[in-house]
């Protein structure tokens, strides 16, 4: 049976963590850390202002959060190197396994969107950077209702973009807080666990399937 399956973009289909190597030139032997650093309080950032309700989109999280990471390690960058560096962001590579794993899932006529945090133009620009938009039948952003992963209302929309039910609707994400995010609603779940150490939450919520990387996940939908 087709189904209608949305892709979490970042850690999922790129991986941020790549901008370590654009950091290196400015971090030296912390690029690895920085980079890390900068991805965590991109995720803090739009937690809390979720929480908070006050949405700043995730181009303004991601830069707040550079900013927060460049100071942390001490260092210094312009106007014209963080414009730089945020242009990267839209440079990043897809993981190797992302467009046939998404090719064999369009073949099999399944519905497939991107679904993020991110906002639809950054995305549609990344996608084609990336030679994977032709890949992926839509794109849906959280953007659209001023609100971030994993507030219940942004899988509620995910599925009326669909024009699904929420139980006929899956999430694909390898950031455990989504997944969880998913099946408290009553989504289906796959978690890409891309490595061997990543851990899921112990919340008591279970994915509905494990795969390594996308076509792994291609398999396992058959
Ligand atoms: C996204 C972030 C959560 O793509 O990775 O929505």
């Amino acid at each position: 049976m087709p189904h209608s399956i949305g892709f979490d973009i970042y850690g999922t289909l790129v991986d941020p963590l790549d901008m370590n190597e654009h950091l290196r030139p400015f971090a030296g032997d912390d690029a690895d850390a920085m980079s890390a650093l900068w991805r965590q309080k991109q995720l803090e950032y739009t937690f809390r202002r979720g929480l908070m309700k006050e949405y700043e989109n995730f181009g303004v999280c991601t830069k707040q959060a550079l900013g927060f990471a460049a100071e942390s390690f001490g260092v210094s960058l312009s106007e014209d190197d963080e414009a730089a560096l945020i242009g990267e962001y839209q440079n990043l590579r897809a993981f190797p396994d992302v467009a046939p794993g998404l090719e064999k899932m369009k073949e099999r006529g399944h519905r497939l969107a991107a679904f993020s945090n991110g906002v639809e133009a950054t995305a549609r620009t990344l996608f084609e950077n990336a030679g994977i938009l032709s890949h992926l039948d839509e794109i849906v952003s959280v953007d659209d209702i001023g609100t971030f992963k994993p507030d219940p209302a942004v899988y509620e929309y995910l599925a009326k973009r669909f024009e699904r039910d929420i139980e006929d609707v899956w999430l694909v994400s390898s950031n455990p807080f989504d997944v969880i995010g998913a099946k408290a609603i009553g989504m289906n779940a796959a978690w890409i666990k891309r490595s061997g150490d990543a851990v899921l939450d112990p919340w008591g919520f279970e994915p509905d399937f494990v795969a390594s990387d996308l076509e792994d996940l291609a398999e396992k939908f058959g």
